[in-house]
């Protein structure tokens, strides 16, 4: 695990954090008053967030059995949140106990709670690193002390592209994603969601002002826009449809039937 111990004690409860905010609509204890606060505030502008988290959290896993199933033994997760059984690890292990997984955040809350998501199979590996997404350079080089770049690689960005602008001058957020994509041989896959204004744009726009207010930019994005995610790449079926259509099982068919959730999915491979 990379990161300073000291992270910890870095936590900051003074205003919400997105990963804690995200714990708290899954159900989850790791998180503080402001956190729930602004949950719950968000929670009334945009009644679909929980069922948005879970219905997330399901196709993070669907995503990952499907790529696992299809051969890849190498999983880089970034913006990994606190942890919530099944991690990815559990999946990709599930398939393929020899999978070697590394997860990335730049909470120090996430940190904390890393030792969850570093007990995986003898067989396979998981570890930690404690880093910016934008920090491409240090977070591949880490990686790379656990994974072999020379061999595909699944890259995992579920639910974290709408913390990051896409100003050329700021964050450039499909710069971003491509740097990763570009530095990973073909073979490899690209496992992403985000929220979208397409299918709720009022609720969106007051949930994005609420996230904005409390000091967390938050950049919803239309299909064209997140459609660019995926460029040069090869979509697997069913392409970029909101998260409950993404080979849904059973729970996701009923899930669907309470109504839409404003967030895309997609998977796809490097040619
Ligand atoms: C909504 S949670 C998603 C968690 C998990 N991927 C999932 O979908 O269940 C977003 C995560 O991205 C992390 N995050 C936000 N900005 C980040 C950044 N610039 N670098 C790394 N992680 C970031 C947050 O700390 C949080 O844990």
């Amino acid at each position: 695990m990379t990161g300073s111990d000291t992270a910890a004690s870095r936590i900051d409860t003074s205003r919400p954090h997105p990963a804690r905010v995200y714990d708290w609509w899954l159900g989850g204890k790791d998180n503080y008053p402001v956190d729930e606060e602004l949950a719950r505030r968000i929670l009334a502008v945009d009644g679909t967030v929980v069922r948005g988290a879970r219905a997330n959290r399901r196709f993070m896993h669907r995503a990952v059995r499907a790529v696992a199933e299809a051969g890849v033994r190498q999983f880089l997760d970034i913006g990994t949140g606190i942890p919530t059984e099944p991690n990815l690890h559990q999946v990709a292990q599930g398939v393929a106990p020899e999978a070697k997984v590394v997860y990335a955040d730049n909470d120090p809350i996430v940190l904390r709670h890393a030792e969850a998501l570093l007990r995986g199979t003898a067989e396979g590996s998981t570890d930690y690193v404690h880093a910016d997404v934008r920090d491409v350079d240090t977070l591949l080089a880490r990686a790379a002390e656990s994974l072999d770049l020379d061999r595909p690689v699944a890259l995992s960005l579920v639910a974290l592209t709408h913390y990051l602008s896409a100003d050329p001058a700021g964050d450039d957020v499909h710069g971003l994603v491509k740097r990763y994509v570009d530095a990973l041989p073909p073979g490899s896959h690209l496992i992403l969601s985000q929220v979208t204004p397409d299918l709720n744009p009022e609720a969106i726009e007051k949930a994005a002002e609420n996230f904005r207010r409390s000091g967390t930019p938050f950049f919803p994005r239309p299909l064209a826009e997140f459609s660019r995610f995926f460029d040069g790449l090869e979509l697997l079926g069913p392409g970029v449809i909101p998260v409950t259509g993404w080979r849904p099982e059973p729970v996701d068919v009923a899930a669907q039937a309470e109504g839409i959730v404003p967030v895309y999915a997609g998977v796809a491979r490097k040619p």
